[in-house]
């Protein structure tokens, strides 16, 4: 695979000299874009858009012709792949995802079905139109879910506060449970493969709720599996992006799991985050979305505020700690990417 043009986000995620700091952001083609809102009228649902290739590769492009953005990322869910193995899923307006056959008792996981990349083939689809689209301009981003973060969609059967049936479920079962997080695992090797395959330029596992285990349930769940994926895939460029929230409480188990790039959350600070990486992988991050909300001039003090913190050693991809709201400002958000790209000049 040729490396893309500006490939600033690959440098900084393997540590090699930049010019000045990447920047790009978790679900930036989303709703608050009233392109997106156009593409997913057209596609009538999220389903539909995520496996429309062409509207698909429209929507991940979207970020960087509107904003400006260092890498894309590619338009699809952390649940896409579950259906391959026989998860029953919609996204239901204002509720989000909820499956219409959640995993129940043990012998539920036992009817799972083999991950088939076959299934999901729109995904190589929509990466090899964004390379295509973009002629190679920037960094195309593959991502999946992480296994506990699956598991516990799977089981609680629709987002949550708390995660509890999820959670009581690991702690009656904790064998069934890591059965399930040993397939989900193998299930993310091949789908993650098939994805560099495809073309995707980095990787990102997203583990949005690894971090709402306490310390020692968080080594023992979530990150083996973690592990597991990041040593098995294939790759030869390509840095994998290893993000979760409520990192304060076991960064430094969190650092063990061999990611090129770790992406935090802002109840960290990032000066702490580059003493305990000391130089071995990159960071990404780690701007609250909610200053987003605030006028440009507390953006800008923010944002430097980060890249401060970092100095101008490479190693770190600005982004957010979490994803972008729908009902944020594209104006502000497009100051964000310009005050990040123009600031941290070397
Ligand atoms: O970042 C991007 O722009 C790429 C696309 C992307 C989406 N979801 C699109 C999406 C990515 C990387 C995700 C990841 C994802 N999906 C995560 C991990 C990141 C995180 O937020 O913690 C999780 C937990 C999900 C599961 C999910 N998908 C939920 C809980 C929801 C409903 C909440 C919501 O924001 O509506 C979704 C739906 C979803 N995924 C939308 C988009 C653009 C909204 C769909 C729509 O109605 O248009």
């Amino acid at each position: 695979m040729d490396k893309p043009k500006n490939d600033l986000l690959i440098r900084a995620a393997h540590r090699e000299p930049i010019e000045r700091t990447p920047i790009w952001l978790m679900r930036q083609a989303g709703r608050y874009m009233p392109e997106y809102r156009a593409l997913r009228q057209k596609a009538g649902s999220f389903m539909n858009f995520y496996k429309n290739v062409e509207l698909s590769v429209e929507a991940t492009i979207l970020p960087y012709k509107i904003l400006g953005v260092d890498a894309s990322i590619i338009f699809s869910d952390i649940l896409t792949p579950l259906e391959s193995i026989g998860m029953k899923f919609e996204f239901r307006e204002g509720e989000g995802p909820v499956f219409l056959n959640p995993i129940e008792a043990p012998d539920d996981i036992l009817k799972l079905k083999k991950f088939d990349p076959k299934d999901v083939y729109y995904v190589g689809e929509i990466i090899k139109g964004v390379n295509q689209a973009l002629n190679r301009a920037i960094p195309t981003i593959g991502f999946c879910g992480a296994p506990f973060t699956l598991a516990a969609y799977m089981i609680e059967g629709r987002t949550s506060r708390d995660f509890k049936k999820a959670k009581s479920f690991m702690y009656n079962h904790p064998d069934a449970f890591k059965e399930l997080l040993d397939k989900l695992s193998d299930m993310l090797i091949k789908y993650l493969n098939f994805q560099i395959e495809s073309g995707a330029d980095a990787v990102q596992i997203f583990d949005s709720w690894g971090g709402y285990l306490s310390p020692d349930d968080y080594r023992e769940f979530a990150l083996p599996p973690i592990k597991k994926i990041i040593k098995e895939i294939k790759r030869d460029y390509q840095p994998v992006i290893h993000f979760t929230r409520g990192v304060a409480g076991f960064f430094d188990d969190m650092i063990t799991s061999g990611a090129d790039v770790y992406s935090v959350d802002w109840m960290i600070d990032l000066t702490d985050v580059k003493k305990k990486l000391n130089g071995k992988a990159a960071a990404q991050g780690n701007l609250d979305p909610i200053v987003l909300y605030a006028d440009k001039e507390v953006i800008k003090e923010k944002a430097v505020a980060i890249l401060n913190k970092w100095g101008e050693d490479t190693g770190h991809i600005f982004n957010l700690g979490h994803g972008l709201m729908p009902d944020m400002e594209v104006e502000k958000v497009k100051y964000l990417v310009k005050v990040v790209q123009e600031e941290s000049r070397r």
